[in-house]
């Protein structure tokens, strides 16, 4: 029996045994991009437009479309590829069912703009530069990633990386200020917060570096503006927080609005292709910008959207945001054979890639998990951190006669001004999922939990932008029976961010008259400046003892302004953006040039380049804050007065304080080509430290100079290092440089 079974056993064997190669096959798992040809292979023109189109959901993002029209059924047709504005564990869930009727069931991605957290609501962007503290950014990116995908979402349209010299504009808000080497550091610790450790985990979603590119020049800091520059200052300023988000990973990349040199953005396939998906090898995909496709026929470079969907597709763009362009043209442009099929291949790959990476082909609904959102938002340890990089982003501008921190032991406080209470101002432009249980701590509260047996009195004293003084009766009153006066006062939170330019960035309406009533009662006053941006107030800084920047500081507001005002938290926040005087000085920034008739100073305006009617200095300088403690600066020593190409000279000093209590300073380095072709700024932020030392304590601080760190592009676009002399500099702002000495670069 056994010899008859035998045959037929190594029969079946053989034939159900898998040979080697099968069975290796069998166990290498298949790649995604093999997924993504064998998806692509079976997909219909109109389906491959389809992972092209997206739409947004309606203003209430979490229940069912009902303002635009078809969507859902055209999610069912296989007609949309990713839809953003939808967000919630429950709403995506539904709308990836919908997607789940289509004939190939490709997922959906859900976008959204988690640009300063998803529930717990962070700082701003641009201020939480201003804590120049890379990893509580990182951190603060980390949890609103975690938030969001816990929400459904799989991709943020963030971190905003424009670098931004014309506080005009209202979107300096949302960047990392004007500065192109700190610009890039926090683009890269934003990228990696956001996607975490890595696309497919659960806690991960995409980020998307924006808006490509040098949106943040646009003339007259008027938004939407274009924007005219060589190609040298789009290299040398513009592009690297770009390069810096494509090492760190972006995902993906989103396009920007304005015209570059007179080609929109949207449109260009210099940067979308020859720089981005060419030099730099990114292997992403771009969304335009919304409606950006379409407004190419605004612009005028096209006459309709058969047109602009022409440009654009042979330009770079991948995904359509809300114009419809492609939807409605793509396949009539194949058909026509003004677009080859391939080039729609390529984008639908790129974008079908990053689905497969997310996980959303094994399970669409895996991020849709009511559970996990319910558990994972607004956790207290996320609250801690929001107060923690709020309290890291506050930046001390003035602080005569000691008056803060405040004692305890103070009598009364008067809190005057109308953003003592607010709580929507303090969440920014850009706060997502606010529910409606959530709760904004305030300065008042702040104060209140922190306050003691310190009596508060409050009084509004006047609106934001109104010129009514009917207020500044009872304000006075207020003032005239406390010891200290704490004053909150700036701009409403939808007077920065996306089309809100200002032509007068002074503090509005008449904060700065109750100010100055405020200032004649005699009483000690400190003023909290609460904006999205720098803003003009000369008769402030010249006048009031103690000022602080406290930005838009998001959840946990009130409670990190009440830990540094008490000193709980020592501030040490250094300025990201220059502060103009005058909006007559903008464009105005640190890294300029000498020209040929630099001004000594603000008195050299003999024939020198300057101002007749106006200091030539900026009102605060990038890289500017103080602490409640002093720094001294000693001890500078170079390891060589020479290097090589390829060496590197260390340089160290000591860094001490000489205060009485801890804090933290942000030591920065400077340097400058002293001779160059072409000229090379006065100088340049190269490196940083933020310490924290106790009192007393020093601490030896060391830069590394490397051949990186002396390199520029020249008028033709090549990254070179010019032999010749380099200034150092060091101190704690730009303009306060504590220690200097020079090297030279030897061939
Ligand atoms: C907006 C913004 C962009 C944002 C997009 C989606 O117009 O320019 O930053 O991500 O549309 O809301």
């Amino acid at each position: 029996m056994i010899k008859k079974i035998i045959p037929f056993l190594i029969v079946a064997i053989s034939l159900s045994a898998p040979s080697y190669s099968q069975k290796k096959a069998a166990t290498t798992p298949v790649s995604i991009d093999e997924k993504v040809n064998a998806l692509i292979a079976k997909m219909t023109l109109e389906e491959k437009i389809g992972q092209l189109n997206q739409y947004t959901g309606d203003r209430d993002a979490t229940g069912p479309i009902t303002t635009s029209g078809d969507k859902v059924d055209q999610i069912k047709q296989g007609k949309v590829g990713s839809m953003l504005n939808v967000r919630g564990a429950k709403f995506t869930r539904e709308m990836q069912q919908a997607a789940m009727q289509s004939r190939l069931k490709i997922p959906l991605l859900f976008g959204q703009d988690v640009i300063h957290g998803y529930r717990v609501t962070f700082p701003i962007p641009l201020a939480e530069a201003a804590s120049w503290d890379l990893d509580v950014i990182e951190k603060s990116a980390r949890i609103a990633g975690t938030e969001a995908a816990a929400s459904g979402i799989h991709w943020t349209f963030a971190p905003m990386v424009d670098i931004a010299r014309d506080p005009r504009w209202g979107r300096v808000m949302e960047g990392a200020g004007e500065d192109t080497y700190l610009g890039s550091l926090i683009a890269k610790a934003r990228v990696k917060g956001f996607q975490g450790k890595g696309l497919g985990n659960l806690d991960a979603v995409m980020a998307c570096a924006k808006h490509f590119a040098a949106y943040g020049a646009a003339i007259g800091g008027r938004d939407y503006n274009s924007v005219d520059m060589s190609e040298r200052t789009l290299w040398q300023v513009y592009l690297p927080p770009f390069k810096a988000a494509v090492d760190a990973g972006a995902a993906t990349f989103m396009n920007s609005f304005n015209d570059l040199n007179g080609i929109p953005a949207t449109g260009n396939s210099y940067l979308q292709r020859d720089i981005l998906k060419g030099k730099w090898g990114f292997k992403g995909f771009v969304v335009s910008d919304w409606g950006s496709i379409g407004e190419m026929i605004q612009h005028g470079y096209a006459k309709d959207n058969y047109e602009a969907a022409d440009v654009a597709i042979h330009a770079g763009s991948d995904m359509d945001m809300e114009s419809r362009s492609y939807i409605n043209n793509l396949a009539k442009l194949v058909k026509d054979g003004k677009v080859k099929e391939d080039l729609i291949d390529d984008a639908v790959r790129r974008i079908l890639y990053k689905k497969f990476e997310l996980g959303l082909f094994d399970d669409p609904y895996r991020f849709s998990d009511g559970q996990r959102e319910k558990k994972t938002l607004n956790k207290p340890e996320f609250l801690a951190a929001a107060r923690d990089v709020a309290k890291k982003s506050i930046v001390l501008l003035k602080n005569e006669n000691q008056i803060l921190p405040l004692s305890k032991d103070l009598k009364s406080i008067a809190l005057i001004g109308p953003l003592v209470k607010s709580e929507k101002d303090m969440q920014g432009f850009w706060s997502v999922d606010w529910g409606k249980e959530d709760h904004l701590v305030s300065l008042f509260e702040g104060m209140q939990q922190q306050a003691g047996k310190t009596q508060l009195l409050y009084a509004k004293g006047c609106d934001i932008s109104d010129t009514s003084k009917a207020g500044f009766a009872e304000a006075i009153k207020a003032a005239q029976q406390a010891d200290v006066v704490v004053m909150a006062m700036g701009e409403k939170y939808d007077m920065s961010g996306e089309a809100k330019s200002r032509a007068n960035i002074h503090l509005p309406g008449i904060q700065e008259e109750l100010i100055k009533a405020i200032q004649e009662t005699g009483k000690p006053v400190v003023v909290l400046l609460m904006a999205g941006r720098p803003m003009v107030f000369n008769w402030t800084a010249d006048h009031i003892p103690a000022i602080v920047y406290t930005w838009w500081l998001g959840s946990q507001a009130g409670n990190a302004i009440a830990d540094v005002l008490y000193g709980q938290y020592n501030p040490s926040g250094k300025l990201p953006m220059t502060f103009p005087r005058s909006e007559g000085q903008i464009p105005i920034y640190y890294n300029y040039l000498s020209t040929g008739r630099p001004a000594k100073d603000d008195q050299d305006t003999h024939y020198r380049s300057g101002y007749i009617d106006m200091q030539k200095s900026p009102r605060y300088a990038f890289g500017y804050g103080l602490s409640y403690t002093t720094f001294e600066y000693s001890g500078l020593k170079l390891s060589a007065a020479k290097m090589g190409l390829n060496e590197q000279i260390t340089v160290s000093f000591t860094l001490k304080n000489a205060g009485n209590v801890a804090g933290e300073e942000v030591a920065q380095l400077y340097l400058r080509d002293v001779v160059a072709r072409p000229v090379q700024p006065v100088k340049e932020l190269k490196d940083f430290q933020k310490v924290m030392l106790k009192p007393g304590e020093s601490k030896t601080i060391s830069f590394t100079i490397d051949k990186e760190k002396l390199s520029f592009y020249n008028e033709k676009i090549e990254w070179v290092t010019q032999p010749g002399e380099f200034r150092i500099m060091i101190g704690g702002s730009s303009d306060a440089i504590r220690l200097e000495d020079s090297f030279n670069l030897v061939d």
